[in-house]
């Protein structure tokens, strides 16, 4: 898909911008605190229905102002123009996508195929589980037509199992929601395996490509109980645990997976550079696999993509992105010597202000 036009207005300090953005790698300058990362933040929020940095409680509206609004014009593979718009006016999102109200960002989402690196991505190593299940089942939403009905079923079962623990009930209301988080669970699971091994194979060529002296040696899976129970064994014997607790234990909503390097045995031992090499190559892989699947890559973002980074390393990612045909954005406090002699469409922005260069 290509993005032609992003406009963003009272979103944090950008007022009012609109941006052309240009079919291949499109570069965004600024000094720290200009407005780079909102720009893509405000990308992200229309992609993902949520941002990387917080909740709209959190600041996302520009102080003083009542409602935010991102706006942005696409065309899909078959080169179809399409617009979609959100709002937040403090209470509630609106959400329009050619023109017609929808009910969920999730179906904003769904039309709107995004990756981003940002400073806060190298969390899918050094960072909580629940920001690799995140990654995983970004991936699943976006392949796997059944996996969101799935997971929302899950999710309903678990809150029902999770509320029933912490008052009086009988053994058969819970039995029959732990039959359906088998259910529903045990197709999650399923479909995580599938997809951490077809990644897994992007990944390793991924980082082959621009961390070759940090080898990939293999992707492990945790699926959030004891290998060697089903998952309907393992929620029936914790039950007296998760009573005690007041939560369920065991099950997808508590799995994990970790990169296992050929010559390290640790995620501590990789310096900052090189985990943000790891988790941008996480990221790349991911694009890699949408665009298996769908014949079309998602839209890159890189935020901040040439700090920690030397000069050898940035030319290898650029070279990889450039060879994906992908649309790209990338934003730096300056210019970036491997996109020199390339095409490149370029801003700059000063206080949220964003303008064009030639
Ligand atoms: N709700 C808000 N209203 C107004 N300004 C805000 C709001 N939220 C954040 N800001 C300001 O927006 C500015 C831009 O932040 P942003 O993270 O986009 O900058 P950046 O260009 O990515 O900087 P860096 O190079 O340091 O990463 C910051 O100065 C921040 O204080
Ligand atoms: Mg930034």
């Amino acid at each position: 898909m290509r993005l032609d036009r992003l406009a963003v207005s009272r979103f944090r300090c950008v007022a009012d911008a609109s941006l052309a953005l240009g079919p291949g790698i499109n570069l965004i300058t600024g000094d720290n605190g200009a407005g780079k990362t909102s720009a893509i933040e405000a990308l992200y929020l229309l992609s993902h229905g949520r941002s990387f940095r917080g909740r709209v409680r959190d600041g996302l509206i520009q102080h003083g102002e009542a409602a935010l609004r991102v706006l942005a014009q696409w065309r899909d593979a078959s080169a179809t123009e399409h617009r979609a718009g959100i709002e937040h006016d403090g209470k509630q999102w609106q959400v329009r996508v050619d023109g017609a109200s929808v009910k969920t960002l999730a179906e904003l989402a769904s039309r709107i195929a995004l990756v981003c690196f940002e400073p806060g991505s190298h969390a899918l190593l050094s960072g909580a589980a629940e920001n690799r299940r995140r990654f995983v089942d970004w991936g699943l939403f976006h392949v796997e037509p059944g996996f969101l009905e799935c997971w929302r079923r899950y999710a309903r079962a678990l809150r029902q199992r999770n509320a029933l623990l912490k008052s009086a009930h009988d053994g058969v209301s819970l039995e029959s929601w732990e039959h359906e988080l088998q259910i529903s669970g045990d197709l999650i699971t399923a479909m995580r395996i599938s997809y951490l091994a077809q990644w897994e194979h992007a990944l390793l060529i991924a980082t082959a490509q621009f961390l070759p002296e940090l080898p990939v040696a293999k992707v492990s899976f945790v699926r959030g109980w004891r290998a060697e129970d089903t998952l309907a064994a393992a929620l029936k014997s914790s039950r007296d645990r998760d009573q005690a607790m007041g939560f369920t234990s065991v099950g997808p909503h508590r799995a994990d997976w970790r990169i296992n390097f050929a010559r390290l045995n640790a995620k501590d031992g990789l310096s900052r550079g090189q985990t943000k090499l790891t988790a941008l190559a996480c990221v790349l892989a991911q694009a890699q696999q949408f665009a298996a699947v769908h014949g079309d890559w998602p839209i890159v973002c890189l935020d901040d993509l040439a700090s920690e980074l030397d000069q050898r390393h940035q030319q290898r990612v650029i070279e990889l992105v450039i060879a994906s045909k992908a649309q790209v954005v990338i934003t730096a406090t300056e210019a970036i010597p491997a996109l020199a002699p390339l095409h490149v469409s370029r801003f700059h922005v000063e206080q949220g202000d964003f303008t064009a260069l030639l």
